[in-house]
């Protein structure tokens, strides 16, 4: 019988854990009112919940002064932020500003800061260093006079790179600019006082952390006005139209919970099994170049291209027996335009693997990764 793939993809998505299937089970059919619906019963025992959920949230990421806004993932909190700012923005001021972002964010910063660009906007978008990090120099000569926005993501999803966000974040605040910052990878896997207290929009994900697809949060500080993306009833502040998914945002709460709560033990584990990995490949004289700073990345994340290796035998080859990446999961099976950014070639691109781990991954997981890995690169160089 063939055994199942090793999954290392973890990046794209996890499965929900147990505790959170059970927290929003009784949310399905037993709990179900509408929260906003808050002249009846059922109503309000929702409405309670959803609160209840909001405030769990608030507490385990140290909130203050800073309000949430449920959306159904990082895509739309990243939109809300960056669409809602910059057009709340232009009504204010009647003028269009400059907005400024890393060549290497995940597309759902990147194209609704394009689409700000065909509304008027300036944009800029910063290459980041060989190494993936942000040269923060390079930042501050790229701040204009009008620059009113700038987006740079905590850690990255295919190279793991984990940007200064705290120092970006004062470099803005000094200077009257909004900072927002996508880290829909990070809640779990990194300290929370890496997880920027000074941005003034942090996006997460709920899939990202073992919490159901279908909800993501944006964090604003309480003084920030969006303009809606969505029009209708008045749910989230107004900023957020629509009946909240109750089940959804109870799972994610506790996704939250235990991913905070287990932080510490993600991060040894993960990083000593994925500098395993990592020894593992390089152990055999693989040619390889590491995507990304190691000193300062995710420690569940791996992105390495074997050179002088055709992509698309490489990822043939591996795909019935490891399950990974060649970019992110939204590529659409594009070369990756954050290893094009670090100045890979498109062949070394395409014969890169992300390899993302998980909870789950087992020693026993990353021993046999190993040796496939090196048994398909040594039959593909004969
Ligand atoms: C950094 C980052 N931002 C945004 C997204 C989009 O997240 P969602 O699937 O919650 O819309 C992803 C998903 O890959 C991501 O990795």
């Amino acid at each position: 019988m063939l055994s199942s793939p090793i999954l290392l993809d973890y990046q794209s998505s996890t499965p929900c854990h147990q505790e959170v299937v059970d927290a929003m089970k009784p949310y399905w059919n037993q709990i179900f009112g509408n929260p906003s619906s808050k002249s009846n019963l059922a109503g309000i025992s929702s409405s309670a919940a959803l609160e209840v959920s909001r405030e769990k949230i608030i507490q385990k990421l140290n909130l203050k002064n800073q309000k949430i806004i449920f959306t159904s993932g990082a895509t739309e909190a990243n939109n809300l932020a960056l669409l809602g700012y910059a057009r709340d923005f232009h009504m204010r001021t009647g003028s269009f500003g400059n907005i400024i972002t890393l060549k290497t964010e995940h597309h759902a910063v990147l194209e609704p800061i394009r689409q700000l660009a065909k509304e008027g906007f300036t944009i800029t978008e910063i290459s980041p260093q060989e190494n993936g990090l942000i040269n923060q120099e390079i930042l501050l000569k790229a701040i204009k006079k009008d620059t009113f926005l700038v987006s740079i993501m905590l850690a990255n999803n295919e190279i793991g790179v984990i940007q200064p966000v705290n120092d970006i974040a004062q470099i803005c605040k000094s200077r009257k600019i909004i900072f927002h910052t996508d880290a829909a990878q990070c809640i779990g896997y990194l300290p929370l006082n890496l997880i920027s207290r000074n941005a003034n929009m942090i996006t997460l994900s709920s899939h990202k952390i073992y919490g159901p697809k279908g909800v993501g949060l944006l964090i604003i500080d309480e003084d920030i006005n969006l303009e809606p993306l969505l029009f209708g009833g008045g749910q989230e502040f107004g900023f957020r139209p629509g009946t909240i998914p109750l089940p959804l945002i109870v799972g994610f709460a506790k996704a939250i919970e235990i991913a905070i709560n287990n932080t510490e033990k993600n991060i040894s584990k993960l990083s000593l099994l994925r500098n395993n990995l990592l020894k593992g490949i390089l152990k055999t004289g693989n040619k390889v170049l590491i995507n990304g700073s190691m000193n300062h990345r995710l420690p569940h994340n791996l992105n390495i291209t074997f050179l002088d290796l055709s992509g698309s035998r490489l990822h043939k080859e591996l795909k019935s027996k490891i399950i990974c990446s060649s970019g992110s999961a939204c590529s659409n099976g594009m070369p990756s335009h954050v290893l094009m950014a670090l100045g890979r070639s498109l062949k070394e691109s395409e014969s890169s693997l992300r390899l993302s781990l998980g909870i789950q991954t087992s020693h026993d997981d990353i021993n046999n990764a190993i040796v496939i890995i090196n048994n398909v690169v040594h039959a593909l160089r004969k």
